[in-house]
This record gives C-alpha cells, structure tokens and sequence, in this order.
C-alpha cells in the first residue's frame, strides 16, 4: 500500500426531515417521501421505496430530473455557471492548479500537501510504461482505425494484463488500478496516435511531467530530438483539468453503471471510453472541427445557423448546449481565453478561428439560441488549440478521454464505498405486445 491518504470513507446523506407527498388522484391513496437536502443544490426527493409501496415506476427518460447516485466529487450550477470539484472552483483550478493535483483531489478529497503530491506523482510516473504484449494489439488494427476503437479495445484489455490489481474489494488493488489506468492513458493514447501515421512507439519519459510526457511520446522521432514547448505543456495540462470531470453525464454514469455489478475498473473505464466516443459528448470537439471546415468561411455561416434551427434538418451547431449549463459553460470562458493566448503565442493564424468566433457572435444574438440557452460548450474551443498544437481532428477525443479517465476512477471508487450502493438497474415504461399465444411457423401470415 502507499503513503497515500486512503480514498475518504462514504458517509451517505440523511433525510432532512422534509417530506414530500404523492396523491393518487384515481384511488386518493397517498405516498410519503422523504426529501434529502444536498450540502448545496437542489434538495432531491427519495423515490428508492416508490415501486414497493405503490407498484409505480417513474418515467424520466435521459435522466433530465432523476439523481443516479449520491457523490462529493463535482458540483454543477448549470444556471449560475458554476463547475466545482471537490468544492474547488474550475477557475482556481485551471490557473492555479495543475492537472495531477486535480487528479489527486477527484481521488483523494482534498488538495495534495507538497508530500502527497511527490508520492502521487512517483506512483503515476512509474506506472506509464504498458506491457510489451500489450503493443502487438495495436498492430491488429487497420491504420486508420478511429483512435478511439484503439482506446476502447486496448483500454478493456488490460484487464488480460493487470490480474494483480482486479480485485475491487481490495483496497490496496484499486488504488494500483486507479494508478494504472490515469498513468496509462497517456502511452495508449500517444501510441494509437503513433501508429496511425506509422510512426515508432516513443517509450515514457520518467523525467517529465504527466503533460509533458504526454506531448513528448506523442510527437517525438527517434531521428532528432525533440523540444518541449512550455507553453503548449501549459495549454494541455490545462485543458486536461478543464476536462477533469463533470459529475453524472454519459460516460461517467456509464462507468458507474459497469462499476454497479463488480466489473473490473478496466473493463469499466473503457465503457466510459465508448459513451464517451458519441458527438453528443466526447467527440462534438472532433465535430465542432469537422463542422467549422465544411462552414468553410464567414460568409456560409447565416445558411448553417438556418440549418440549425431547421427542425426537419437533424444538423446541430456543434460546441453549442449542454444539458445542464442554461446560462454559460465555465470552462469554454477558460477555453476560449486559452485559445487566444496559444494562438498569439505560437503565432497561429488560423481562418477557422475566425470562423469559430463570427458564429459564435451570430448564435449568441439569434432568437432561437437566446430562447433555448444554447451557449458555446467546453468543445467549442478546444479543437482549435489541439489543432494549433498539431494534434489530428481524430486525436482530440482521445485527449478528453485521458483527461476524464481522472474524473472516471474517481467515480469509480467513490461508488464501491458507498455502503448503499446496489449493482444499476433502471426500470423502464413497456409499451410492446403483452402476452400472446405462440403460432407455429407453418400457421404465421
Ligand atoms: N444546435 C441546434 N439546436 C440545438 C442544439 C444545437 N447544438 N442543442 C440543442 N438544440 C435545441 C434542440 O433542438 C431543442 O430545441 P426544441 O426545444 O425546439 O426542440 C432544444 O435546443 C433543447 O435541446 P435538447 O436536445 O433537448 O437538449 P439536451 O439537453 O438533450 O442536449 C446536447 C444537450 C449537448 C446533447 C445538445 O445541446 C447538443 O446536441 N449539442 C451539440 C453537441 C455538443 O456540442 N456536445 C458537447 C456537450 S459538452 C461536452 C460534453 O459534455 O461531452
């Protein structure tokens, strides 16, 4: 076991003493139920003994009104625009922070002492390296297989690799698997990259830090050296912590979810990889690029925002809404902020910048984005910073992957020591045929 502080016990909330109380009007039978008061937010109502004592379900397809789980980890105020991990919030971690000790806070609770913060980073430095049976997947994949596939499969299979850490009731074996997968996210994203332009594995460096590592395996050659730029290791750790975690949306539901039956965390995480991977999630930043060159220039962009607001059309802005931020998304300010300072620093000039900026201009005065409050997500930017430092579109889900994988383990680990947690199963709303008599094939018509 480390000198790590173990991951914090899980004390669950207790009823406020509120109550909540739901009429039938049909039969006028009445149901109590309590209502627990988060430490901030919204108060919840707890439905866990509806369906026992009234034999009704609830309906809330995609979760708009329904709480999955209990967790201290990420607070959302989609309304005000606040993102807090741990009660940080996103703006002092961004500038203030780097992407390590947010990886330690999602984990651990708290912000690392300088101590901790060695020992955290000693143990993710010397867990980079994969094993060398490991790379031979990648050669089963065509060279232009999405990275993400890469991810997805070379990620699950390291379950096949690790058998010392799967024992999840092992607190010892979750905290080297939790390692495991944050340190090796960087190798099996660098190296998807690697060989999907046929280029050499580059091995880990234990003198760099986690960012530079990263840059160093993915774009260096054996034939020369290469020279990290600081100011781009500073842009990618920040946005690897501006894409940290962001408490019950897809993927981490979905690792959750995987996690609720005693999966091993790498199988889980690379569910959380494939949830990810969808445009309406992960891969808008990959979209958002795509879109912005098709849009091509400033002049085609009044017939895109027109396609957008076409309902027989299915094209959405991409980089546009978020379920939760009604108002403004905190880390598209830091992106776009962000995306201003590499651009000038690296002396980029790019026309899809200009593109990106004019539309966004556009969408923020039209009616139809004003009324639905859709405003430029964390993905809107990000493309374009990934694109000025040389990563491929195809790369940039990947990266939000690496980074989220943090915010995943986290979750991961704060579910299995839930004393309340029972393995995920929603109910849902059947509407198909109700029972019928078989008919033998030679009857049917
Ligand atoms: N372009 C055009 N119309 C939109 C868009 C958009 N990007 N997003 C939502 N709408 C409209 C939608 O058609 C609906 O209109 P109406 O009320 O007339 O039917 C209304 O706005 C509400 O949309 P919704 O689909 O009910 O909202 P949702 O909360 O289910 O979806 C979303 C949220 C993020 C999936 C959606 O806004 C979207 O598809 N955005 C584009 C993809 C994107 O950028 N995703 C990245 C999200 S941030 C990173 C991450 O979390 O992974």
């Amino acid at each position: 076991m480390s000198n790590l502080p173990p991951s914090p016990p899980f004390v669950p909330a207790k009823p406020s003493g509120e109550t909540v109380t739901l009429t039938e009007d049909a039969t006028g039978k009445s149901f109590k139920m309590n209502m627990i008061n988060g430490s901030v937010g919204p108060k919840v109502i707890d439905i866990s003994k509806l369906y026992a004592e009234t034999g009704h379900f609830t309906f809330d397809p995609g979760f708009t009104s329904t709480g999955s789980c209990e967790s201290k980890i990420t607070f959302i105020d989609g309304e005000k625009g606040i993102l807090l991990h741990r009660g940080y919030a996103i703006e002092d971690l961004a500038t203030k922070s780097d992407f390590m000790e947010v990886a330690f806070l999602l984990q651990h609770g708290e912000l690392p002492t300088a101590p901790q913060k060695t020992e955290f980073v000693k143990h993710i430095t010397y867990h980079t390296m994969v094993h060398e049976q490991l790379m031979k997947f990648y050669s089963g994949f065509r060279r232009d297989a999405h990275p993400m596939a890469v991810m997805t499969g070379v990620v699950g299979a390291l379950s096949a690799f690790y058998h010392d850490s799967l024992d999840i009731n092992d607190p010892v074996q979750r905290e080297i698997s939790m390692h495991r997968l944050i340190a090796k996210m960087p190798t099996i994203a660098a190296m998807a990259y690697k060989y999907s332009v046929g280029q050499p594995f580059v091995y880990p460096k234990n003198e760099l830090s986690y960012t530079e590592n990263f840059l160093n395996m993915t774009f260096s050659v054996p034939a020369e050296p290469y020279k990290i730029n600081p100011i781009l290791a500073k842009a990618m750790d920040r946005i690897f912590i501006l894409h940290a975690d962001h408490e019950q949306n897809a993927s981490t539901s979905t690792v959750r979810l995987a996690g609720s039956s005693g999966a091993n965390p790498f199988a889980c995480i690379a569910s959380g990889i494939a949830s990810l991977w969808g445009a309406a999630h992960g891969g808008a930043n990959e979209a958002v690029l795509t879109m912005l060159a098709e849009i091509g220039s400033v002049a085609n962009i009044p017939n895109c925002i027109a396609r957008a607001k076409d309902k027989s059309d299915n094209f959405r802005l991409m980089g546009f809404g978020h379920r939760v931020y009604k108002n403004f998304d905190p880390r598209a300010t830091i992106m776009r902020q962000t995306c201003h300072e590499v651009l000038s620093d690296l002396g980029v000039k790019d026309p899809l910048l200009d593109i990106a900026m004019e539309l966004e201009k556009i969408a923020l005065q039209d009616d139809y984005f004003v009324t639905r409050k859709l405003y430029p997500n964390v993905d809107f930017y990000s493309g374009i910073i990934l694109r000025a430092m040389g990563f491929p579109t195809k790369m940039f889900t990947p990266l939000f992957a690496l980074a989220r994988t943090t915010g995943w383990v986290a979750h991961w680990a704060e579910m299995l020591s839930d004393p309340t947690q029972k393995i995920g199963r929603p109910r849902q709303l059947y509407t198909g045929a109700p029972q019928r008599s078989f008919v033998a094939l030679a009857s049917r018509k």
